[in-house]
């Protein structure tokens, strides 16, 4: 679909004017929504690539799609020349998972993940009209950029990916850095901790688990599920992306233009105590089957939240209980 003249150049009016990238995507769609609802305009651009099925993410749009004050551009970031004149980009689209990204599919990482990425901090740093209006671009970066360090992960801290994933998501990091060095684009990168709750991709595990325990077939850990993960709600994730890009800085100046903040959930579990939670939340007991550790998978994920909550002001809402119990309940509820 070609962008329309309109939506290219933004037109004059005093709503705030959002551009979310993977706007079709689990997290991209529910920040739309919220957008939205809080009286922005939103621009999505999406491509939905095959990483899943394209029906879901219709269903995740499918009320923005209804929206007086939304527009969809289904294209390829990479493929673009031109990108839409607003106030905040909310860069979301990617190649998401960790295991898909070995061998050739790297590929798929590098395009989605990094040249996508760079191809709109060039334009926002340097289009003459998109530039100036610009107040602010997040970037949705990810946990995976650190690899299996010293607990808990704080953003000063040495990083080293232990995936192909993550090796991409940090790129992409650089890039927002450099941009903002280079050119003064106004971004801020957001290292969200395993992000769950209504609308989750299929191939995650929570989605996966309590589908399988719902239906009674056996779920698979990988490993010996001692490995932890700090699992943070949607809400809280989308809460972020808000709090990036408006929340005024405590110290009255955008301080935080170029940096990077963990988003963490502050729900640390195992992946066993997870499957008990998962159990508590749909009153069904699981059927467990163990294999091996999948390459790439870091042995624990935990956020020092303190940066967040001093540069942002934001910090998570949502307990993994209450969070598993939303979940369940909106699956129950037919999705
Ligand atoms: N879900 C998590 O737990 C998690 C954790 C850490 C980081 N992240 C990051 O958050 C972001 C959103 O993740 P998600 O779970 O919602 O993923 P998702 O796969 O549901 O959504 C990503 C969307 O981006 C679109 N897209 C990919 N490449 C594109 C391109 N070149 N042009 C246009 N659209 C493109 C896809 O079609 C998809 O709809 C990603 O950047 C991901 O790396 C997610």
């Amino acid at each position: 679909m070609e962008a329309s003249k309109k939506e290219i150049e933004g037109d004059s009016d005093n709503v705030p004017k959002a551009l979310v990238t993977g706007c079709a995507g689990f997290i991209g769609s529910t920040l739309t929504d919220r957008l939205l609802a809080d009286g922005f305009e939103v621009i999505g651009i999406d491509r939905f690539s095959d990483y899943y099925a394209r029906e879901l993410k219709e269903q995740n749009l499918a009320a923005a799609m209804q929206h007086p004050r939304f527009t969809l551009i289904e294209e390829d970031i990479v493929e673009m020349d031109a990108f839409p004149v607003v106030d905040y980009v909310f860069h979301l689209a990617a190649q998401a998972g960790v295991r898909a990204s070995w061998g050739r599919s790297f590929d798929i990482y590098t395009r989605d993940n990094i040249q996508a990425t760079q191809r709109l901090l060039d334009f926002y740093a340097t289009d003459a009209t998109a530039s100036p209006r610009l107040k602010r671009f997040v970037y949705s970066s990810s946990s995976s950029v650190y690899g299996d360090i010293e607990l808990p992960m704080r953003e000063d801290r040495m990083v080293q990916p232990v995936s192909p994933y993550g090796v991409s998501k940090l790129a992409a990091e650089h890039l927002c850095y450099l941009y903002r060095k280079n050119f003064c684009v106004p971004t801020v990168s957001l290292r969200y901790f395993t992000v769950y709750g209504p609308r989750q991709r299929p191939d995650m595990g929570i989605n996966k688990f309590v589908r399988a325990i719902q239906k009674g077939d056996p779920i698979t850990i990988y490993g010996d599920g001692t490995q932890t993960r700090d699992f943070t709600y949607i809400d809280d994730a989308v809460e972020a992306n808000v709090a990036a890009a408006l929340a005024a800085p405590l110290s009255g100046k955008p301080a935080y233009l170029g940096e990077t903040f963990n988003i963490g959930g502050g729900n640390r579990i195992s992946v066993r105590d997870l499957i008990a939670a998962i159990e508590g939340a749909t009153g069904k007991t699981a059927r467990i089957e163990y294999a091996d550790e999948q390459k790439g998978d870091v042995q624990d994920t935990w956020a020092a939240a303190a940066k967040a909550e001093q540069g942002l002001g934001w910090s998570a809402k949502v307990r993994i209980h209450e969070g598993l119990r939303r979940y369940v309940a909106w699956i129950d509820g037919g999705l």
